[in-house]
């Protein structure tokens, strides 16, 4: 029998990894959260320890409990910190060789033969990924939705060569553990949430592109009409205009269906850093300006 799970490390504090962290400090784990490059790692403290706060400020957790998660934290460059982790949850950015070489430093450095190492891609195959190690049984999808703290769900992913143990400890992390709920799915470009998701959002930029009906409108087009808790061109400035496009373009090279065209309008918001409302400005503005 495996030990019970306390020893987590998270690959990247953006804004999945931050939430990750966030969350797996929130149920007691000890966190160790690998950034990629020193001056990153006072900024990652920051992050996590502002988040931290705002649990307490919405009655999610107490002082005290702040202060031993964040005594639970440790944020390093160092790969090598990772060694007696029981899970890893890689959450760089959305490109297979960056992933890929995570997965080959985790397998290099996580001791532990029990020991999951997790992916948050979503529109990449977890076995592309998990063929880089001499353990592909222990790599699983992990797909975590934005914000990580709010939104219940995670898929998890499993490839042909995932074993049974390494799914049952992924999912008692998310259910028992974190208190979200799994989506089981096989490993097929963009799993079940972005193979709908993302041509829906394609679809809305190539309607505003178009001049079909202005940002707010079509916004409120599903707001409105469809019940959806926020429409898709501010969702996509909330999930960010660089991220979406390398998901996008990573499921049109990897689906010959799921998305026919990246819109040209998605890379020229990124060139001119309207990267959404992490920026300031994406479709709308956040930076109190009008837009
Ligand atoms: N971190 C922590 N908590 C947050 C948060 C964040 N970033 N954003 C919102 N919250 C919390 C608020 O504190 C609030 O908590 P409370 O009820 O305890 O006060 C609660 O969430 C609701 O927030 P608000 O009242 O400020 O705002 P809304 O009611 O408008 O909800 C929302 C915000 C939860 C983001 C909601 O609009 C929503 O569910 N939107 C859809 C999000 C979605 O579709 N996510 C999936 C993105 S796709 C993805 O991630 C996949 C990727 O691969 C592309």
């Amino acid at each position: 029998m495996t030990d019970a799970l306390r020893r987590v490390g998270v690959v990247g504090c953006g804004a999945m990894g931050a939430g990750i962290a966030e969350v797996s400090l929130r149920a007691g784990l000890d966190v160790r959260v690998v950034v990629s490059s020193p001056g990153r790692v006072a900024s990652a403290s920051d992050r996590l320890l502002r988040a931290l706060d705002r649990a307490v400020a919405k009655g999610r957790m107490t002082p005290e409990e702040r202060d031993a998660a964040a005594d639970r934290l440790r944020i390093t460059v160092d790969p090598a910190e990772l060694a007696d982790r029981q899970l890893v949850v890689e959450a760089v950015a959305e490109d297979l060789e960056s992933k890929r070489r995570v997965f080959k430093t985790l397998d290099a450095v996580v001791t532990d033969p029990d020991a999951v190492l997790a992916s948050t891609t979503s529109s990449l195959l977890v076995a592309d990924l998990a063929e880089v190690t001499g353990r592909p049984e222990a790599v699983v999808g992990m797909h975590f939705f934005n914000p990580v703290p709010v939104m219940p769900l995670v898929e998890v992913v499993r490839s042909d060569r995932t074993g049974d143990a390494t799914v049952d400890r992924a999912e008692s992390y998310v259910v028992d553990l974190l208190g979200k709920e799994v989506v089981r799915t096989q490993d097929r470009c963009g799993f079940v949430v972005n193979a709908l998701l993302v041509p829906y959002l394609m679809a809305a930029v190539r309607m505003y592109e178009r001049g079909v009906a202005s940002a707010e409108d079509i916004d409120r087009g599903m707001t409105l009409g469809c019940g959806h808790p926020m429409g898709p061109l501010a969702l996509l400035d909330m999930i960010g205009i660089d991220t979406i496009t390398a998901v996008a373009r990573s499921m049109r090279e990897n689906s010959d269906d799921l998305i026919d065209e990246v819109p040209p309008l998605l890379s020229r918001m990124v060139e001119d850093g309207h990267l959404g409302r992490k920026a300031g400005r994406g479709f709308f503005r956040y930076d109190g300006t009008a837009s």
